[in-house]
Formats: structure tokens, sequence, C-alpha cells
């Protein structure tokens, strides 16, 4: 979260120094989509799981929708990362600070699509069951 903001905080007083638009392209929606829901799950979290904490029934009912905004807003921030990479590299060979094939632009591909591959395996770590799950099915069907 303190990074996050550190990061917003930080590309917006660049906008205003460089007198640059604020919020025009898709990547700057996704970010700040990304920021709000981000914010939204950290405060329900913290409001209904630590501090002052919700009723057993209330926290079983939130729980389900705090493990898919989890998801969603992890996917929301790959999203983000992968076309922030891509429209920095566009901007820069559009101004010819970098060619198309420069290490630099083959730096930003190779990073985008290692996010692309770190995600793939993290979702696959959430909805694969696992032994310990497969046996309870297991268990449950026989
Ligand atoms: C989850 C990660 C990220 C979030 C939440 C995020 C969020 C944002 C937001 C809200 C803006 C708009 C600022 C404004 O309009 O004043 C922005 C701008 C920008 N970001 Fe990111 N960003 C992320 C990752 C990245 C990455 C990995 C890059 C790649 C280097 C990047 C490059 C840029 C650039 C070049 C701009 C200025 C142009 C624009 O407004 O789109 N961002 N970002």
């Amino acid at each position: 979260m303190l990074l996050s903001l550190t990061g917003l905080w930080a590309v917006w007083k660049f906008h205003d120094e460089r007198k640059i638009d604020h919020l025009y392209t898709l990547h700057s929606w996704l970010g700040l989509s990304c920021i709000i829901f981000f914010s939204l799950q950290w405060a329900t979290g913290f409001w209904t799981f630590w501090y002052p904490g919700g009723s057993r029934s209330g926290r079983a009912f939130l729980l389900p929708w705090h493990v898919f905004f989890g998801v969603f807003i992890y996917v929301l921030a790959i999203a983000t990362s992968v076309t922030g990479l891509l429209e920095k590299s566009i901007f820069m060979q559009s101004a010819k600070m970098i060619g198309r094939f420069s290490t630099e632009a083959i730096l930003m591909n190779s990073l985008g699509m290692l996010l692309v591959l770190l995600s793939t395996l993290v979702i696959l770590a959430i909805v694969s069951p696992g032994t310990s799950r497969i046996d309870t099915y297991r268990g449950s069907s026989e």
C-alpha cells in the first residue's frame, strides 16, 4: 500500500512538473482502479479480520469475496504493469530514444513476459486443489 501510494505520488508529480495531462491512457485508468480496489480490500480486511473485527458469520460471508477480490486485484496489477511497460517502450521508441530491438526494448519485453509467466504460476497455485483437498473430495464421494 505504502509503495503503491509512493509510486502514484511520484508519477503524478512528474506529470505536473512536465505539464503532461493526467489519466489519459488505458494504463493510468487500470492503475488507478487497481489502487482504489486494493485500498478498499485492505481497509475491509483490516476492519473485519483484524480490528475491531467482525462477527464470525460476517467474516464467513466476506471470506469468498475477499478471496475473489484478492485474485482480481492481482490480475489487475499484472495488466497495469504490462501495459505500463508497453507504453513506456512505445513512448521511447517513438521519441527515437531507443531502437525496436535495442537492449532496453528487449529488457522491457522480457520483463512483461516474466510477469505473465509469474502470474500464470500464481493463479495455477491458487486454483489447483492440492493433495489434502483431493483426499477430502475422494473421501466425500466414496
Ligand atoms: C501495479 C503497478 C502500476 C500502477 C498501479 C500504476 C499506476 C499509474 C497511474 C495511476 C498513472 C497515471 C498518473 C497520472 O495520470 O498522472 C501511471 C502513469 C504511468 N505509468 Fe504506471 N503504474 C504501474 C506500473 C507501471 C509500470 C511497470 C510501468 C513501466 C515502466 C509504468 C509506466 C508508467 C508511465 C510511463 C506513465 C505515464 C503515462 C501515463 O499516464 O500512462 N507504470 N501509472
